[in-house]
């Protein structure tokens, strides 16, 4: 197996919970994901990263970890999670695994050791337990990411500080004990043969709390921290890779976490909060491949991921960024418009110099489901914002995978979240058989894409203010039309993959193509 083999590699991203149901309680697990390892081969991804699939009680779907070395028994056995690696190296494909390191769940061991000890203990020690400002006030204002306050107060009186949910106690990364322990952690895990490390909110780890305001992200102290993982990631054979989720807007303090002692790579939610626009990409574009030359990492590309909106439905709205602070859930979507950019987005982030990021669902156009019923919602961002925001589960609800009706083959039982009853024309088996749909166009433009694009550079061409076009090395150049007149493709030796039907030698609005150019 190449040594950089991550450089350009095509990523799936697998949500277990939604992706396949091998025992029918309506969730998702390793015997639906091995069954369906098939799939994968075939759509020719060359890593899975699989989302937390640990022991947890599901109060942020498994972002709340109760046992960092074992697997949810929902999901299956540690036994199964290791034959998973196994078959999938098998077939080529690497596994990426979740580690969630800014916080862990109440539930997990050394929460509950922290409440039984009680205030001053070195079990307390691990977490951010501390007084309040009296008269029932935390220790200080800030606001839970999810919403509400940051600290919830223990029957003793003292408080403890989560970023997130108050189910997701956060760590003391100042405490060495802390750091041994995922160190650990890390070597388990690579012990068992997995590829790489997604590091989930990796920029958040270091607090100051002399500041008034929230002050979390983006702390120096981060930086020692992946050092020491990335001595542990080089201790491995076969190049164990670090991916950190790194939410920055300033790209060089971005480019610092890439350095080459620190993470391998990072992802890249700029590209992916752009409005679809050919200057605004193009601005996006330039700037990520700016940011990461001179420290020599490859850029990832994510048009989606299991926290925002379905490229369909994104794409489809009138304003077409996406921002955390404003999701606009439940804004109407024009779908066919959607799928139309969505199809011309994937070969644009596919042709782009680096690695690629496939959400699972995202291959099959599935849109965002947003009329789930406030009962059945999971995310904790709805129960938070006193159901005001609905939060995630619209981009999370289980794959569609054959039939007509619910559960559409995935498993027998009743899906964790409800599927729409349209999706039978979404179904794998009936886009397998559909030479035009989202399904067919990503096998293509993975094939291709593979060898030929994702590690390397890129050429712009000028093809006027509303074209984004550039060439790649190995002699194919992608051309993506963002206007409402058609325009005419640059010269070329034939075509090799269009998002949608050409007008003879003219791209009309909202297509991308790809030519060869020697
Ligand atoms: C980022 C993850 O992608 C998201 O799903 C999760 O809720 C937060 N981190 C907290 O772990
Ligand atoms: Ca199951």
């Amino acid at each position: 197996m190449s040594e950089t083999w991550w450089r350009g590699a095509a990523i799936y991203q697998v949500y277990l919970r939604s992706f396949a149901d091998g025992n029918g309680d309506g969730i998702g697990d390793l015997a639906g994901l091995r069954s369906r390892l098939p799939y994968l081969s075939d759509l020719g991804v060359d890593a899975v990263w699989l989302n937390p699939w640990y022991p947890s009680p599901m109060a942020d779907g498994g972002y709340d970890v109760a046992d960092y070395r074992d697997i949810e028994p929902a999901f299956g056995t540690l036994a199964e999670a290791e034959k998973f690696i196994q078959e999938a190296h098998a077939m080529g494909i690497r596994t990426i695994i979740d580690i969630v390191p800014n916080h862990g769940s109440d539930q997990q061991e050394w929460f509950v050791q922290a409440l039984a000890a009680g205030p001053g203990s070195p079990e307390r020690a691990r977490f951010w337990f501390t007084e309040g400002r009296g008269e029932g006030l935390p220790p200080n204002d800030w606001k839970s990411i999810f919403g509400g306050p940051a600290w919830t107060q223990v029957p003793d009186g003292q408080w403890y500080l989560h970023l997130f949910a108050p189910e997701q106690p956060d760590f003391n990364w100042t405490n060495p004990e802390v750091i041994e322990e995922f160190h650990d952690v890390l070597r388990f895990w690579f012990d068992r043969g997995v590829d790489g490390i997604r590091i989930d909110s990796a920029a958040v780890l270091i607090k100051d709390f002399t500041s008034e305001e929230e002050s979390y992200t983006d702390h120096d102290g981060v930086h020692d921290i992946y050092r020491g993982w990335r001595r542990i990631a080089d201790e491995y054979e076969g190049e164990r890779i670090l991916i950190g989720e790194v939410w920055l807007p300033d790209q060089e303090r971005f480019a610092l976490y890439l350095r080459p002692d620190e993470m391998h790579t990072a992802f890249n939610f700029d590209f992916m909060s752009r409005p679809w626009d050919a200057r605004e990409l193009r601005e996006s574009i330039d700037m990520t491949l700016t940011s990461h030359l001179p420290i020599g990492a490859p850029p990832t590309w994510v048009l989606s991921n299991h926290d925002v909106p379905r490229p369909v439905t994104k794409y489809g709205r009138e304003n077409t960024a996406f921002s955390h602070a404003d999701r606009r859930d439940g804004v109407p979507s024009d779908l066919v418009l959607g799928e139309r950019r969505a199809r011309a987005a994937a070969l644009l982030a596919m042709a782009l110099p680096g690695s690629l990021y496939v959400y699972q669902g995202e291959e099959l156009g599935l849109p965002e489901v947003d009329d789930i019923p406030g009962e059945l919602r999971q995310d904790p961002i709805w129960t938070r914002s006193k159901n005001t925001v609905p939060g995630r589960d619209g981009c999370r609800v289980p794959l569609p995978w054959s039939g007509q009706e619910a559960p559409f083959g995935n498993g027998t039982g009743t899906p964790w979240l409800p599927q729409p009853a349209s999706w039978g024309t979404l179904t794998a088996e009936a886009q397998d058989a559909d030479p035009a749909s989202m399904l067919c166009l990503y096998r293509a433009g993975l094939r291709v894409r593979r060898g030929k694009l994702g590690d390397g550079a890129l050429r712009w061409l000028d093809a006027g203010e509303n074209v984004i076009a550039f060439t790649r090395e190995s002699g194919l150049a992608c051309v993506v039309n963002f206007g409402a007149e058609p325009v005419a493709l640059p010269e070329n030796q034939g075509v090799v993959l269009a998002s949608g039907p050409l007008e003879g030698e003219l791209l009309p609005t909202d297509t991308a193509v790809w030519l060869r150019t020697a």
